[in-house]
Formats: structure tokens, C-alpha cells, sequence
């Protein structure tokens, strides 16, 4: 069948890489893509925004499975559009509606969503210009520190967590007064602190049936330890070793069940990925938030330890066939790190020339922010510019050649962190 599958990051690069390999795959189309992608399919030059011309498309490429790796065109509706007409619907598309990509679309509806249905997340109020005073007074007699979250999409800027009352009510003003996240920011959701280890856990459903797929955990902060601004994520490791059983058991009943049987209720038809952010505060685990699609960079540790085939498990979701499928994931641990370009998550310089992905050995190499140039030389094309993947045995052997092929892969300005997961080999 005829394959197409929007997005043109890292998280795309490794979904095509292994929907190609697929023997139910003969044409693979990614809209737009990257260099990496290039090398699994075609590469379609479109904005997948702009739904009449990704329909017109499947038409006359006779696509018979959809797959939406980013939230944008999600959450903007692009199954909607599918849906609402006679030929496109009979599409097998992988992502939710525009309702149910609200989960991440919004904080205020995934919050409310959560009281519901009684997930366990931490305690909030939602604010906006017509109660502005009562947010300032909740702040007031808020514990520190103080989360204020953006309601809507900020391109995952819209968090901030204040140490002071006098910050949060400044930033409380400036999102809901001087839009400084635009309409983002026009509702702001305050909660209470977590304090704990996050990870990640994902799942696929076909809006009854539902398969976990393995958990990861992500490291967010620019510098090592930790610290310094927060980035679209700078590496991650699969499995997470604190994600034993029967961890994973209390997320099934306290988190997945109930989200799985709120989305029912409330008449959602939700096909696609969930993934859940989770805090682990004292060995229970609570939702920070959800997102209506796979994370970049832990796609890039998840997808790679998934045995079974990607179309079948794309079309089991799409056809409400997931009861069927036996998943197979490997025992190997995956490591990524990600390559960056020296200044991101702030100001970067991009079209610098990569060389050394020869020498790599061992590691896939999944691009996230590359082109071709005009002689078919590698050039960098983002922030974040490729991640380095390595599955082994162990965590310290995984990370060991992570670490080593990391070196190897040459542009000027090039930054990585040495530490990702590391935090787990000291306790080993
Ligand atoms: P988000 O954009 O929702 O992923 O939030 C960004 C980051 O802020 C998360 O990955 C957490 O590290 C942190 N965060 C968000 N909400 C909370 C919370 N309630 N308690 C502690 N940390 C949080
Ligand atoms: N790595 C975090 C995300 O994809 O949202």
C-alpha cells in the first residue's frame, strides 16, 4: 500500500525508516521531511496545513494509510477534513480529531478531563481576563513553587515555573494582559508543584483497545544536569529503569484505563498515540500532561525497540483491530542523543556542512534538521539537527556508543550532552 506521513523531524525520520522496511509499504511519501527521510521515500514538498491539497494528494497517490507524527495538524483538524469527505475517509489515518487532540490542544480541557474522570494530577484553576483578580489571589495563598501553564499550543514555551509569588503574578499578567504567548496564553492553567522523576509513557488506541507501547524518559534541559533552558528535548532512553511492572501496572489503572474510558464517555472517538507526560512522586505516578502524538526524541528510542511490523500496527489502529495484535518489543535498552546547533534553543546558525556519518558504526542516525544542498551535500537545517540511537544490552553500553558516534558526526558549532542517562549507571 501507499504510505504517507506528515511531519519532517527526527520523530518522522525514525517512523519512515520503519513503516519503509515494511513488506505491507511500496510507496512512502513524507510531507515535507528531511534529508533522512529522503533515503526511505519521497519527499513531498507541501504544507500539511493546508488540508485541501493533502487530500487532493492521497487522491491521486492512491494513499491508503495516513500517519501524523506533529500536533499542529492535528489539533487544527486534519482528520476532520478527512472525515467529512466520501473518498478521503476511507483512508486508514492514524491521529485524533480535533476534539481529541484537545488533550493536548488545551490545558484547561485536558485538566478538566482529568477531574472528571479522576486521574490523579496535580491541583489547579484556570484563569482568564474576566477573573484575573481571583488568579492573583490564588496565587496568593499558593504554595511555591507556583506552575503557570498556557492554555493552547506555544511551541512547548507556554510552562513556567515560578519561585516567587511576585514572578508568578508578573507572568500571570504579562500571559493574559500583554499576550506574551498570543491567544496561547489568553487562558493560563495554575497548578500546584510535582516533585518527583518524569517519564513518559505512551499508548496507541483504536478508541476501545489499546496496546502500551514501551516508556522513556527525556531529557529537556539544554545543559547537562539539567540545567539552563528548556529545548524540544536533548536526548532519552528506553526502557526507563524505574518503569518496572508494576509501575506500569498503577499507570494502567490510575491513568490509562480511566483516560481510555473518559475519552468514551465523553464521545470521543480517539484514534492514534497518547502520550503521557508522568511525574513518579514516591512511586505513584501523576499526569503533568498529555499530548496528542509520539515525543521527539523518545520516538527515537520507542519506535526502534517495537518488533512488530509498523503498517500492521498502523492499520490495527486505524481499523479498530488492536485487540489483535500481539506486541513484540525488544529487551535491548535504546539510548539517543541529540545533536544540536551551537546557540539553540535560542538564536542558531543552520545550513553548516555535516560530514563524518561515514564513520558512524553501530548507531542509527535519525535526522531531525537537515537538508540536501544544491550538490547533495548535508547541510543543517535546524535546532536540533540529528539524534544518535544505539540499542544494546545495557543502558551503559547503549549510552557508550551514543556517546561515541556522537563525537564522530562533524558541523561546525555542534553541541550535545554527554550525560544523557547517566543518573541511572551511578545507581546501577
Ligand atoms: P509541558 O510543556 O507541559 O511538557 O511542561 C514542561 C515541563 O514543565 C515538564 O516537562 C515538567 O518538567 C515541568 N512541569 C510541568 N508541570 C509541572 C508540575 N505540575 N510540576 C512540576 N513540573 C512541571
Ligand atoms: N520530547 C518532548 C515532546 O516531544 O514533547
Amino acid at each position: 500500500m501507499n504510505i504517507l506521513l506528515i511531519g519532517s523531524g527526527g520523530r518522522e525520520h525514525a517512523f519512515a525508516m520503519q513503516l519503509s522496511k515494511s513488506t505491507h509499504c511500496s510507496k512512502l511519501f513524507i510531507m515535507p521531511g528531511n534529508a533522512g527521510t529522503a533515503s526511505c521515500g519521497i519527499n513531498v514538498p507541501m504544507d500539511p496545513l493546508n488540508f485541501a491539497l493533502v487530500g487532493e494528494f492521497c487522491i491521486d497517490n492512491e494513499i491508503s494509510l495516513l500517519v501524523v507524527g506533529p500536533e499542529d495538524p492535528l489539533v487544527k483538524g486534519m482528520r476532520n477534513h478527512f472525515e467529512a469527505d466520501a473518498e478521503l475517509k476511507k483512508i486508514a489515518f492514524v491521529g485524533p480529531d480535533e476534539t481529541g487532540a484537545q488533550m493536548e490542544g488545551s490545558k484547561d480541557w485536558s485538566k478538566a478531563f482529568m477531574a472528571k474522570y479522576q486521574i490523579p494530577t496535580a491541583a489547579y484553576q484556570t484563569f482568564n481576563s474576566s477573573n484575573l483578580q481571583e488568579g492573583i489571589a490564588y496565587i496568593q495563598n499558593h504554595s511555591l513553587p507556583i506552575v503557570l501553564k498556557a492554555d493552547g499550543l506555544a511551541a512547548g514555551k507556554g510552562v513556567l515555573i515560578c519561585e516567587d509569588r511576585k514572578e508568578a503574578e508578573a507572568e500571570l499578567n504579562k500571559m493574559i494582559l500583554e499576550n506574551k504567548f498570543g491567544s496561547a496564553g489568553s487562558k493560563v492553567v495554575i497548578e500546584a508543584f510535582l516533585k518527583g522523576i518524569e517519564l513518559s509513557v505512551f499508548i496507541l488506541t483504536d478508541g476501545t483497545n489499546y496496546q502500551i507501547l514501551p516508556s522513556a524518559k527525556d531529557y529537556k534541559r539544554i545543559g547537562e544536569g539539567e540545567k539552563g533552558l528548556n529545548t524540544g528535548g536533548m536526548g532519552a532512553i528506553s526502557p526507563v529503569p524505574f518503569a518496572d511492572e508494576a509501575f506500569i501496572e498503577k499507570v494502567k489503572n490510575k491513568i490509562i484505563e480511566p483516560t481510555i474510558h473518559g475519552l468514551k464517555q465523553e464521545g470521543i472517538h480517539y484514534v492514534g498515540f497518547i502520550f503521557i507526560g508522568l511525574m513518579n512522586v514516591a512511586g505513584e505516578p501523576w499526569v503533568i500532561e498529555y499530548n496528542c502524538r509520539m515525543g521527539d526524541p523518545e520516538t527515537e528510542v520507542v519506535l526502534p525497540r517495537i518488533k512488530t511490523d509498523l503498517v500492521t500496527l498502523m492499520m490495527a489502529t486505524a481499523r479498530g483491530k488492536l485487540n489483535e495484535i500481539q506486541l513484540e518489543v525488544d529487551s535491548k535498552v535504546a539510548t539517543t542523543i541529540m545533536l544540536v546547533s551551537g546557540g539553540y534553543p535560542e538564536g542558531y546558525e543552520k545550513n553548516k556542512i555535516m560530514t563524518g556519518l561515514d564513520q558512524v558504526k553501530g548507531s542509527t542516525l535519525y535526522h531531525a534538521g537537515t537538508k540536501l544542498g544544491s550538490d547533495n551535500e548535508l547541510l543543517s537545517n535546524g535546532g536540533r539537527v540529528m539524534a544518535v540511537t544505539s540499542l544494546a544490552d545495557t543502558l551503559q553500553e547503549a549510552l557508550a556508543m551514543s556517546n561515541q558516534n556522537a563525537a564522530l558526526v562533524q558541523f561546525e558549532n555542534k553541541y550535545y550532552r554527554r550525560d544523557i542517562g547517566f543518573e541511572f549507571l551511578e545507581k546501577a
